[in-house]
């Protein structure tokens, strides 16, 4: 069996284009030869924001997940699943909100960068601001402990690792277990055990990674207690006697390189996509038509590919000599701006030409996807089944 569970989401945005290709996807190919997988669709999340305009979640995800599959995600080594449809989620996140701080929500910083960065909307909403704990239950409710996310993200894993620990340290004790860990703290002696509380506190109220350290190196070299004092103490520190429910960790995904047709980033909202299913002809002439250096006005004018988006897709689309070409020939104006780039319109459409004809066989029988999601959805409610039972149980809930 799998040593680590790997989960991640994404919010249905529709048709996927090069730069999710680029910068999650690929990843997410590579993950699934290394790891169990789960990847689900993030329909909750996108109501977070987007609550006003629900009309079209269900078409944003049929066609992500279309795009999922033709970009090589192999429903026989990762599970696919949306959100909504495994409702323990919603549990979890009940739960889990009845034990967490106003103010970790508050200090979470996409809460207010995102609240400035979308000002057309009103996002003084409890589900907007409860939106990193919904990811938290998302990731708690299977255990998984590795989540792969860009930088911006990294703060709401770290929230999770929280709530997972703060849960634990309320919930995960056996009875009597405080006056035993007490106890056994005493036994460690005078100085010693005072040394060990106050790095636990320091633990347990900041986070202070060095502080759990140095806690363990003295319980490591404690001689005079037993083995089950050692033990309790060990999870003492940590803040639990039992751990229910799984700290994950950030695996961060690398950047993409890959800009949008004006060398921004690719994004729709920018206008400057390439998607993964549009027709060759299109991507042609989008890249055509791509902007270039400015100053490069007349075909005889000498360029400097650092100020020209194209260079940016030699980048990541051309080996070294192709790229000492367009270096070579764009400085002495030996090349024009249209041979340039054609070597980009060929690896792009190399590129997209075994997604768009693995894509065809779900498009024209959308029975397929729909039954790759039904499978998904149905393991993933069994996994996030078991969690929940251990969950009612610790938390009081389980009436026969
Ligand atoms: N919050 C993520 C985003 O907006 C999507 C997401 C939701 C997610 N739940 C998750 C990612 C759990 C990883 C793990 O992109
Ligand atoms: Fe850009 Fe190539 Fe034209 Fe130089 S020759 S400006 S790199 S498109």
């Amino acid at each position: 069996m799998y040593a680590d569970r790997v989960l991640s989401g994404m919010r249905p945005t529709g048709s996927l284009h090069l730069g999710h290709y680029h910068g999650v996807l690929k990843n997410w190919l590579k993950l699934q030869h290394e790891y169990e997988c789960l990847f689900f669709v993030a329909d909750w999340h996108a109501l977070t924001t987007h609550y006003d305009n629900p009309l079209a979640l269900e078409e944003h995800t049929w066609q992500m997940v279309i795009d999922w599959l033709a970009a090589g995600v192999d429903p026989k080594r990762a599970t696919l699943f949306i959100q909504s449809q495994v409702i323990e989620h919603a549990e979890l996140h009940l739960l889990l909100s009845m034990m967490t701080p106003l103010g970790w929500l508050e200090r979470v910083p996409t809460y207010k960068d995102q609240q400035e960065k979308l000002s057309d909307k009103d996002l003084s909403t409890y589900g907007f601001l409860g939106y990193p704990l919904l990811q938290s239950a998302d990731i708690l409710i299977y255990r998984a402990n590795q989540v792969p996310v860009g930088e911006d993200q990294v703060p709401h894993i770290e929230f999770s690792r929280e709530i997972a620990r703060r849960f634990n340290h309320l919930y995960g004790k056996e009875p009597g277990y405080e006056e035993k860990a007490e106890a056994a703290v005493k036994k460690l002696g005078g100085k010693k055990a005072k040394l060990y509380s106050e790095l636990r506190n320091r633990y347990q109220e900041q986070g202070d990674e060095e502080a759990l350290e140095s806690a363990r190196a003295i319980l490591a070299e404690a001689q005079n207690l037993s083995l089950g004092d050692k033990e309790r103490l060990y999870g003492h520190l940590e803040g639990g006697g039992k751990m229910i429910l799984t700290e994950p960790e950030a695996l961060l995904t690398e950047a993409s390189k890959m800009p949008g047709l004006d060398g921004q980033k690719m994004s729709k909202s920018y206008n400057n996509t390439i998607a993964l299913r549009e027709d060759p002809e299109t991507v042609s002439k989008k890249i055509r038509t791509m902007p270039t250096d400015p100053a490069r006005v007349r075909r005889t004018d000498a360029g400097d590919p650092g100020k020209c988006p194209v260079w940016q897709f030699h980048q990541v689309y051309s080996n070294d000599a192709v790229r000492a070409w367009v270096t070579q020939g764009c400085t002495s104006a030996g090349i024009g701006c249209i041979e340039c780039k054609q070597p980009v319109i060929e690896a792009v459409l190399r590129e997209l030409a075994p997604i768009q004809e693995r894509a065809r066989a779900y498009t024209e029988e959308p029975d397929l996807v729909r039954n790759i999601i039904a499978d998904g959805c149905e393991k993933a409610r069994d996994l996030a089944r078991e969690t929940m039972r251990d969950v009612r149980e610790a938390m009081g809930l389980n009436y026969g």
